[in-house]
């Protein structure tokens, strides 16, 4: 993963009460600037000393960039190592580029193997370069990236250049919006740093929650930002329960990120 500065971040305490006056604020600002929480480091209200961007400039433009992710192996089961080949390019938007939530995830996947990948519907939302996607289209998943129209170019390039036509699909889905037909219903879903714009929040979770029954494996990869975030999990523990997810050896370096990997099950 790309190297970033260290924090000493508190642990997320998503369940603690909202401060109202800093979080209206922050809506304010939001409706004048909504990408802005991507791209201040200041605007990393918990930490004092916080690196939140990724090394990446933000004046990419038409770039290619190889990340490589390790196999699992055990003793017995062993699968090739992912190298991924992704075009970024921040003119179509913030997801034009590869974020570090998006690379823990990938990492994630990639060591959970084609095992976890081979035969299953595995669809990724707010997909951007369609990074998360495209491992687990090479671990043989059948998969869908999902984003709005400005990134599904990029996302369709991505799949060209990585020969993945037969294992991966792009589509349109708005958060929000009614899922059309030809989406089909997912065993996976998969979801990597899509908390950042506060309107955005019941729309998320109104598609999540669409998405999903009671066996969807929903894994959910949030980089934490700022405090007016627990908005999002206030909106999510109506439908959802989440815990961490535990079997990853990176856990303890990206959660020094403010990075956390969660595993979402519907409420029955
Ligand atoms: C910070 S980027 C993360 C991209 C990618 N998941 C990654 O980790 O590199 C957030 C993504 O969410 C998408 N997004 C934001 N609002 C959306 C909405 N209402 N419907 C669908 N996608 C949305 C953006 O287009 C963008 O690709």
């Amino acid at each position: 993963m790309a190297a970033v500065g260290t924090l000493n971040t508190p642990p997320l305490n998503l369940d603690s009460s909202m401060l109202a006056d800093e979080m209206a604020l922050d809506e304010a600002l939001d409706m004048i600037d909504p990408l802005r929480h991507l791209r201040n480091q200041d605007d990393l209200d918990d930490h004092e000393d916080g690196h939140v961007v990724p090394t990446q400039p933000r004046s990419i433009q038409n770039e290619k960039i190889q990340l490589m992710f390790p196999n699992r192996v055990s003793k017995e089961y062993c699968s090739p190592r992912i190298q991924i080949t992704l075009k970024v390019d921040a003119s179509p938007g913030c997801g034009g580029i590869a974020w570090p939530a998006g690379e823990v995830l990938s990492n994630y996947i990639a060591l959970r193997g084609e095992r976890y990948c081979q035969g299953r519907t595995i669809l990724e939302l707010g997909s951007g370069t369609g990074l998360v996607g495209l491992v687990a289209g090479a671990l043989g998943g059948r998969v869908w990236l999902t984003d709005q129209i400005p990134l599904l170019g990029i996302m369709q390039e991505n799949v060209v250049l990585n020969n993945l036509q037969s294992f991966v699909t792009v589509a349109e889905l708005n958060w929000g919006d009614k899922v059309g037909p030809e989406i089909p219903c997912p065993d996976v879903i998969l979801a990597a740093d899509c908390v950042y714009y506060e309107p955005a929040f019941p729309l998320l979770v109104k598609t999540l929650s669409d998405l999903s029954g009671e066996t969807t494996e929903i894994l959910f990869c949030y980089k934490k930002r700022r405090k007016a975030d627990k908005r999002f999990f206030t909106l999510l523990k109506k439908h959802f329960d989440w815990k961490e997810v535990e079997d990853d050896p990176g856990r303890e370096s990206y959660n020094r990120e403010a990075i956390s990997l969660l595993l979402l099950s519907k409420k029955t």
